[in-house]
């Protein structure tokens, strides 16, 4: 476990800050008067000389720089200063020194922009970031780096906002790195009973409830569109629900929904083989429900909050649901099923149905539900549909609040028409013209009893190439939107 402080120290006074590496992050608008004595002229220099420009990416190590405690010094820029800017050029700084032998690292700020509590959870969102590796299968993988403590240093009068950063971004950065673990684990090593046992490892380590269903359960409960999906995989699904209950009992719960498809071969409709082993991250909604409920239950805020998981695989196989198969959901509506890879919305619309139950204050979905997405915003925005506009802006909010942001996208009753069936209530699929807003339509005639929203990550859950793997997001929106909605 990262140990995260804060320490009091005027801009003058960094040299006799006692660390192993000091990093510090400058701004455009560094003032170097105002630096420390021993430092500024060595800034100073590196600028004139361009070993340093304040443009992002750059970065100047200097090692045993004289007069400072600090056994290293490390100068990264951060032109705008910005939360988003600090959380960057912490995680580069640390990427360059986790491998050394050193155990604290300190970070401090040169610029006008007074350092608030979006930095401080900048600054611990990058450290962990940074710091996180991928292990399970990779026995070969560097090992864990001697970094234990990281500091940042603020004045007296930015400690208190400072410290509550600190604490909210410490419980946040766990929770993305829960998801980024689950994620990144491939489909024989992440199962449906994988997850199921991971929940009931979280609810007896942070004290919340939780129940998993298995497939006799989920039969008697009526789940005919999910158990549609699972049907052709010799792997048992599971219908994950954990409480946490930080309000009274009587308080309407915040729900949230993840997918859960542990791999998605597209199934009878299968997928071209071509990346096709990214489908593997086709959990990370379910991934971003198990970190979000891990990092609420340790904050405690007032609130009480519902996460379920409906988890399986889409496997195709003689006993797989084809295409033209018309099945029962749990709301009654039929539903034809005339491309078995639109399978999400197939196990989500029963988990929305099931919601009902719970009486929510809200329910947000959270599924990386369509390629479409990723061709509407690319991989920097997820994708927020509702019709609730307050409901609406308060996630917009929160991604903003937590550099984790999410665009909205329309969601007008024009695009029913796409999903009508001569077969049944609705077809799963509409056409390929906005094909993003009509997975959520059909996800939308799941939700007419409560405020509803979904979130579509396919294009922020994981990153493609050299460098993939799972982001761990949208656990920091979800915890914020959490928070905001507590009393
Ligand atoms: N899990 C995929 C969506 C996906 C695809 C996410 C590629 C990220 C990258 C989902 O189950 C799916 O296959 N959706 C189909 C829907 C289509 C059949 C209407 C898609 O997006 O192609
Ligand atoms: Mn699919
Ligand atoms: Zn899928």
């Amino acid at each position: 476990m990262m140990d995260f402080r804060l320490q009091v120290a005027a801009p003058d006074a960094l040299a006799n800050i006692a660390c192993d590496a000091l990093v510090l992050v400058v701004g455009s608008d560094a003032v170097e008067d105002s630096l420390d004595a021993k430092i500024a002229p060595l800034l100073a220099d590196a600028l004139k000389n361009e070993d340093f420009q304040c443009k992002p990416g750059r970065s100047l190590y200097l090692h045993r720089p004289v007069g400072l405690k600090a056994a290293r010094l490390m100068i990264v820029a951060a032109p705008a200063l910005t939360p988003k800017a600090v959380r960057g050029a912490v995680a580069s700084a640390v990427a360059q020194l986790k491998n050394a032998k050193l155990a604290h690292v300190a970070v401090a700020m040169s610029g006008t922009v007074e350092l608030g509590e979006a930095h401080a959870e900048a600054f611990v969102a990058g450290v962990s970031e940074a710091l996180y590796t991928y292990r399970h299968t990779k026995p070969s993988a560097p090992k864990a780096s001697p970094i234990a403590r990281a500091t940042l240093v603020c004045s007296k009068a930015q400690a208190k906002a400072a410290q509550q950063g600190l604490a909210c971004g410490q419980a946040v950065a766990a929770g993305v790195e829960l998801a980024r673990e689950w994620a990144n684990r491939p489909a024989n090593h992440c199962r449906p009973r994988d997850l199921g046992n991971e929940a009931k490892r979280l609810a007896k380590e942070f004290k919340f409830k939780v129940e998993v269903l298995e497939r006799k359960a989920i039969e008697a409960l009526g789940m005919g569109s999910f158990l549609a999906v699972t049907q052709g995989s010799e792997e048992p699904p599971r219908f994950i629900v954990m409480r946490y209950e930080g309000a009274g009992k009587n308080a309407a719960p915040i729900v949230l929904v993840g997918k859960g498809i542990t791999f998605d071969t597209g199934g009878i409709s299968i997928k071209p083989s071509a990346e096709m082993d990214e489908m593997k991250f086709d959990m990370g909604g379910a991934a971003s429900v198990l970190g979000t409920m891990r990092a609420v239950a340790e904050l405690k805020p007032k609130v009480n909050l519902v996460g379920i998981i409906p988890t399986c695989e889409n496997m195709p196989d003689g006993r797989a649901v084809k295409p033209g198969d018309v099945v029962t959901s749990l709301s009654g509506q039929t539903i034809e099923i005339l491309n078995t890879d639109a399978e999400g919305r197939l196990i989500l619309c029963d988990a929305l149905t099931y919601a009902e139950r719970l009486k929510p204050a809200a329910v947000v979905d959270i599924a990386t539900l369509t390629g479409a997405c990723v061709i509407a915003l690319g991989h920097h925005h997820s994708g927020l549909f509702s019709a609730d506009d307050p409901l609406a802006a308060d996630l917009l909010a929160a991604g903003q609040a937590a550099q984790d942001t999410c665009w909205r996208m329309p969601l007008d009753e024009e695009y029913d028409e796409a999903l009508k069936s001569n077969f049944a209530d609705m077809g799963n699929v509409g056409g390929r013209a906005g094909g993003a807003i009509t997975a959520a339509m059909f996800l939308r005639k799941f939700t007419a009893k409560y405020r509803w929203a979904h979130l579509d990550i396919a294009g922020t859950a994981w990153k493609s190439g050299a460098a993939k793997g799972a982001t761990g997001r949208p656990v920091p929106l979800l915890t914020h939107f959490v928070l905001s909605q507590a009393r």
